[in-house]
């Protein structure tokens, strides 16, 4: 059957809003990293590259917002303190000094993990009966799946 956050359990929710967390820390630390690799890019690919990490990061700084504000719309806290978000995410953060060929990698691996969270999230959605947050997550992990083909088409 399918809720709405008026009808969600407490359970369904709490749940649910820690998986929104758990994608929004990702996220976040993802958003970085594309703008870090944006700025500090170098070598004969520098033009494609340069532009291709700041779709990423356009992209994204807009799903933190969506993210963070269906997890207030569940009645939850938006986690966005940034040493709490480095510390969950399984996306690792990155100095920035990285040949373009390991820029693209790190960045593929972490657009993976992400499509794998937001995968699970829905899952989890889907399981407790929020086809709102389940829509959320399916959108953003076909976007994640899409950056990861074209990061790691550069690598073919
Ligand atoms: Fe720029």
């Amino acid at each position: 059957m399918t809720e709405t956050a008026a009808n969600l359990s407490a359970n369904s929710k709490d749940a649910i809003v820690d998986a929104l967390n758990q994608a929004l820390a990702e996220t976040t630390i993802t958003t970085a990293l594309a703008q870090n690799f944006h700025w500090n890019v170098k070598g004969m690919a520098f033009g494609s590259l340069h532009a291709l990490f700041q779709q990423v990061y356009e992209d994204h700084f807009v799903a933190q917002d969506d993210l963070a504000e269906r997890v207030r719309a569940l009645g939850g806290h938006a986690e966005g303190h940034l040493s709490s978000m480095i510390k969950r995410s399984k996306v690792a953060e990155h100095d920035g000094h990285a040949k373009d060929t390991e820029m693209v990698e790190a960045l593929a691996v972490a657009q993976e993990t992400l499509a794998k969270t937001l995968a699970d999230l829905g899952e989890l959605a889907a399981d407790r009966g929020d086809s709102l947050t389940e829509d959320l997550s399916i959108a953003r992990g076909q976007v994640h799946e899409k950056f990861a083909w074209m990061l790691r088409a550069h690598l073919a």
